[in-house]
This record gives structure tokens, C-alpha cells and sequence, in this order.
């Protein structure tokens, strides 16, 4: 349970809120490479409560600027792109990339006043076929965080990005949350499934250690990139399965997976208070991903503006036919049932009314380091740093080993990835 204030101090994030310059301060993808054409129509992009737009100039450099104009407020995302820079629509002032105005038609004399027409603009990186950027203070800004599938070849990576419909922090969650997948994800009986994919577009077959049973026991641990959940189901007669989810800070997450499954990783960003862009890239290890067959497990289809067409509207295509015969939830799609069970709790959930049990220890744990950096933001101190080294290799996996084994025995954190202690840091 949080009280009230304590929940809007985490779940707000517009400019000059506390967890609002704390993000701020990490790298944050905004959207796809393939969304933006060169001297193309420019993209409206909302992030962090800031409405800005994205356009890739002449030279194929991308711009992410304020949506209004500096002029008089017209949007920009109505502009001219062409000739290496926005041209508003209203009066002809021109932008470049940089947030340079290059250009006042109006103005006899091209001078001064031009030059100190500034409008906001946010450096980008493009990797892996994503436009990310900064958002923070330039001095501040930190390396640029080096992921492990941004290693991989390009046709072992699926990139897909989706506006959901409520607050980042009950996303997140739910990404941490390792008991929902044994009821939300469960279908009622066995489907064949092509080899590494996790499951079909009804869910997760009921023998996967993910969704057999319940975990038995669940622990959190400190590392170097935020924290590290493992939890411990029944496996088979003389084994258990152990299992592990990623949380990397301050919004990113790898969820669990199982004996080289195809990998997942999510970035879980704030639209705005009231919405999230929830980044998924399924990527496969050692071999191209099958396009066709993720689509269909995550089973979202989406408008132009990256909205479900299946939502809270049409309450999200569940059949309660098939819930009584093929699955926990009547709802197609893996990703569909974790939006119907996220976007349902109201836009931002009411944490004074709920009630968190010993299942919920990943939950309180995020929680509990977003808290203690949203203080040290607050109180000028220094903030949690990613290891990009660490980045490099980390993923989730899981396997079966002898009950006997502790979950430290079985699944034991890589050493590169152990959280420093200050005795240690000083050595
Ligand atoms: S409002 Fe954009 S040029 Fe006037
Ligand atoms: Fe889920």
C-alpha cells in the first residue's frame, strides 16, 4: 500500500516533478527508425508529459523538437520538412534538427533576433533500427546503454512499440510480477508451439514452469543494473524450475524466460501520467526471429497512432466460450492479456486500496529503489549509474536442477553483474 502522495510522487513525471527529472536523467527509446523518412512526414511524439515532434532532415538527421512553434504556437508536426529543416506552416520560420532557427521569411533584416530564437530539441542516437534520446541536463547526460541484443544481427531482432493506455509504474509491474503469468498467460491445454517461441496467441502451455504452478518461493537481489527476481517453481518429480526477470533502472526489464527461449526485453516509458510506450523487442539468439509467429502470440493489432484496436472499448475481444474451454482470460494474445489486466486497474491505480501480499516481493522491491533515487534526485545526491559492460551480456534464462538446490545454487548471479559495495568500490 502507498498513501496518496506517495503515489503520485511515483507515478508523475511531466518536467520539474521529482520522478519526472529522475528519468530524465536515462536514455529513453522514442520511437522507430522506420517511422521517420528522409524530408518525410514528421512524427508526433509525446514523452514524459512533452509534446515534441520527430522529423529526419534532408541529410537523414533526425530532429526531436517541441511540438509548438516559438513564433505564435502553431504545431510544427503540420510543418514543411524539406531542405534540411521544419518549416511551420503558420508564417514560414524554419528549424533545424539542432533546434536552430534557420530561417524568418518576414523578417527584413536576417540577424539578431533570429539568433536568438532557440527552440527546445533533445539529442538522438539511433540504434537497431530505434531512435532514442536524452532528456536530461547535457552535463548530466550519461553513456549511451549498450543493451545485449543491440548485438545482434538485425533479422534476429522484432521491435514493437505501443501506446497503452495507463500509468508506466502499473506496466512495470506487471513485468516483475512472476505469479500473474500462471493465470493471466495459462492456456488449459497443451498447443503445439515452433521451437524457442514461449507460446501461441491463447497463451502458455500449462506444463511451462512458467505457468504450471504458482512459484514456491521468490527472492530479489541488488546488482549493479537495478535488481535481479528469481523465482523457484515445481518443476518435475526430482527437479524444480528456476526462473529469472531482469529490472534494470530505471524503466527497462528483461522478462523471464526458459531453457534459450527466443528473448524478450521492454522499456516501459511515460506518454504522459495517464499512458505509457511499452516497448517490446523479442530477439532470437542464434538465428532470424519469426516474424509471423510473435506477431500472433503478442496478438496486438494497432491504428495508426500505435493504439490497440482491441481495448477497454471492446473489452478487449474476450470470448467467455473460449475462457471456459482454451484459456485463463477469454483474451487473445500474450500481450493483449497483460494490457486487459494493467489498463483495467483505472489509469493510475489507487495503491491506498490495495493489498500486497509475500508474492508481490518484486513489486515492493522496484518500488522501494525507485523511492530511495527519487530522494537522492531530490536531495542533490548521486544516482544509480548502469554498467554498460554489464548490459553487454545480461539476459534472462531459466532451468530445471535438483530440488536440493538453493536458487543461489542453481541460478547464481554472474559475478560481473554484483552490485559494488562501497568497502568494495573504495578497494
Ligand atoms: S507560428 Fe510558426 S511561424 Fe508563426
Ligand atoms: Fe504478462
Amino acid at each position: 500500500m502507498l498513501s496518496k502522495e506517495k503515489n503520485e510522487l511515483i507515478t508523475h513525471t511531466g518536467p520539474g516533478t521529482p520522478t519526472g527529472d529522475l528519468f530524465r536523467r536515462y536514455w529513453i527509446p522514442a520511437l522507430q527508425s522506420d517511422e521517420l523518412e528522409r524530408d518525410g512526414k514528421p512524427k508526433r511524439v509525446k514523452l514524459l508529459g512533452e509534446d515534441l515532434v520527430a522529423f529526419r532532415d534532408t541529410e537523414g538527421k533526425v530532429g526531436l523538437i517541441d511540438e509548438r512553434c516559438p513564433h505564435r504556437g502553431t504545431s510544427l508536426y503540420y510543418g514543411i520538412n524539406d531542405g534540411c529543416g521544419i518549416r511551420c506552416m503558420y508564417h514560414g520560420w524554419k528549424f533545424d534538427t539542432d533546434g536552430n532557427c534557420t530561417e524568418i521569411p518576414s523578417e527584413a533584416k536576417d540577424g539578431k533576433f533570429r539568433q536568438s530564437i532557440q527552440l527546445k530539441n533533445y539529442p538522438t542516437e539511433e540504434r537497431n533500427g530505434i531512435i532514442w534520446t536524452y532528456m536530461g541536463p547535457e552535463e548530466q547526460q550519461p553513456p549511451f546503454p549498450e543493451f545485449y541484443w543491440m548485438g545482434l544481427p538485425k533479422e534476429n531482432i522484432l521491435v514493437e512499440r505501443v501506446w497503452q493506455e495507463c500509468n508506466y509504474l502499473q506496466v512495470m509491474e506487471n513485468d516483475v510480477d512472476f505469479v500473474h503469468a500462471a493465470f493471466l498467460h495459462r492456456a488449459h491445454g497443451s498447443q503445439a508451439v515452433e521451437e524457442g517461441i514461449l507460446s501461441t496467441d491463447l497463451g502458455i502451455d500449462p506444463n511451462h514452469p512458467l505457468v504450471k504452478n504458482p512459484p514456491v518461493k521468490q527472492a530479489v537481489e541488488d546488482t549493479n543494473y537495478g535488481k535481479r527476481c528469481v523465482a523457484v517453481g515445481i518443476g518435475n518429480e526430482e527437479e524444480n524450475a528456476f526462473m529469472e526477470i531482469h529490472y534494470i533502472f530505471p524503466f527497462y526489464t528483461y522478462p523471464p524466460r526458459f531453457g534459450g527461449e527466443d528473448g524478450m526485453w521492454h522499456a516501459f516509458i511515460p506518454r504522459d501520467d495517464h499512458s505509457t510506450w511499452a516497448w517490446d523487442v523479442q530477439f532470437a539468439h542464434d538465428r532470424p526471429i519469426d516474424v509471423e509467429a510473435q506477431h500472433e502470440r503478442r496478438g496486438l493489432e494497432l491504428d495508426e497512432n500505435l493504439r490497440k484496436k482491441k481495448n477497454i472499448e471492446n473489452e478487449y475481444g474476450q470470448n467467455r466460450d473460449l475462457q471456459k474451454t482454451k484459456n485463463f482470460t477469454g483474451i487473445r494474445g500474450i500481450a493483449n492479456q497483460d494490457h486487459a489486466a494493467t489498463e483495467t486497474m483505472g489509469t493510475i491505480t489507487d495503491r491506498t486500496n490495495e493489498h500486497l501480499g509475500t508474492s508481490d516481493l518484486p513489486v515492493i522491491q522496484i518500488r522501494r529503489l525507485l523511492f530511495q533515487q527519487i530522494d537522492a534526485i531530490q536531495n542533490g545526491e548521486e544516482l544509480f549509474a548502469l554498467d554498460n559492460e554489464s548490459l553487454k551480456t545480461l539476459y534472462s534464462d531459466g532451468l530445471y536442477d535438483k530440488k536440493e538446490k538453493t536458487w543461489k545454487e542453481a541460478l547464481p548471479l554472474n559475478e560481473q553483474f554484483a552490485k559494488k559495495t562501497k568497502a568494495a568500490e573504495s578497494k
